[in-house]
């Protein structure tokens, strides 16, 4: 991994698509800070100027591009698995929040490259809430926490970095051959919503509909029963727990 460290940018993902033809696969762009962080759907990702967080983007152009798709929900698990070496319980909710206590601790922000109407890659964003403040966080729309306050410790970025990317290497190549079935076990171990009433959106403020979550099936997509009994695979969405 090539890592390439910012003190600002707009956002880490920006840059790298405004430069992805020159950065060279596997390269991780850093910022210690972003003055226009942003998240799906539009929203805003809010995060301390104090470069003790986590605000990267990793620029991806595998050979296979069939699973593209399923990264984010790779490093989902990654990054779980990360939080687990400080003593959290990392939950996931689909596709790609890593929550803590019912609280989001990470949004991961996929966004494709296109050339001439095909796909060269991916950049896979993300950012991880180490360090912030109580305050900031309670300004915060939706209930949002922070590994600092989840241990009652000071959280050393670049050790967290290290691990992640170590984390991330160790079955990317697998991720981007075989797609989701190369980490489905470690995802579903992970995930908190199935067979639970869940309500789902496809941008904020459009209608929510709600359903039966029943299981995520074999690519990584979700399955969910309407009210009249319909069975439905959903490939994308916000969902609300
Ligand atoms: C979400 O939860 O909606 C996704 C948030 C993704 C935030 C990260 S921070 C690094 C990268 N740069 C951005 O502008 N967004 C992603």
């Amino acid at each position: 991994m090539k890592f390439l460290k910012f003190k600002t940018l707009n956002s880490t993902n920006t840059w790298a698509l405004d430069h992805f033809d020159e950065l060279e696969n596997l390269t991780a762009v850093c910022a210690d800070s972003q003055t226009n962080g942003r998240g799906r759907f539009n929203r805003v990702w809010v995060s301390q100027d104090c470069g003790e967080n986590i605000c990267l983007s990793f620029v991806l152009k595998p050979e296979n591009k069939k699973f593209l798709a399923n990264l984010t929900q790779y490093l989902c698990v990654v990054t779980a698995k990360t939080l687990e070496t400080y003593g959290v319980e990392p939950e996931i909710k689909w596709p790609n929040d890593v929550l803590v206590d019912g609280k989001k601790i990470c949004g991961i922000l996929c966004e494709a490259f296109l050339k001439h109407n095909a796909i060269k890659g991916v950049v896979l964003g993300i950012g991880v809430n180490l360090n912030m403040d109580k305050d900031l966080l309670k300004n915060i729309e939706k209930p949002a926490t922070s590994l600092n306050i989840e241990t009652g410790k000071k959280i050393d970025r670049d050790a967290f970095l290290n691990l992640l990317t170590e984390e991330f290497l160790k079955n990317y190549e697998n991720a981007v051959e075989k797609g989701f079935a190369s980490f489905e076990r470690d995802y579903l171990q992970r995930i908190n919503f199935l067979g639970k009433k869940v309500y789902l959106t496809q941008r904020d403020n459009a209608p929510k509909e709600e359903f039966f979550a029943q299981k995520i099936d074999e690519n990584g997509s979700l399955v969910v029963k309407t009210a009249d009994g319909l069975e439905k695979t959903v490939f994308s969405g916000d969902l609300i727990l």
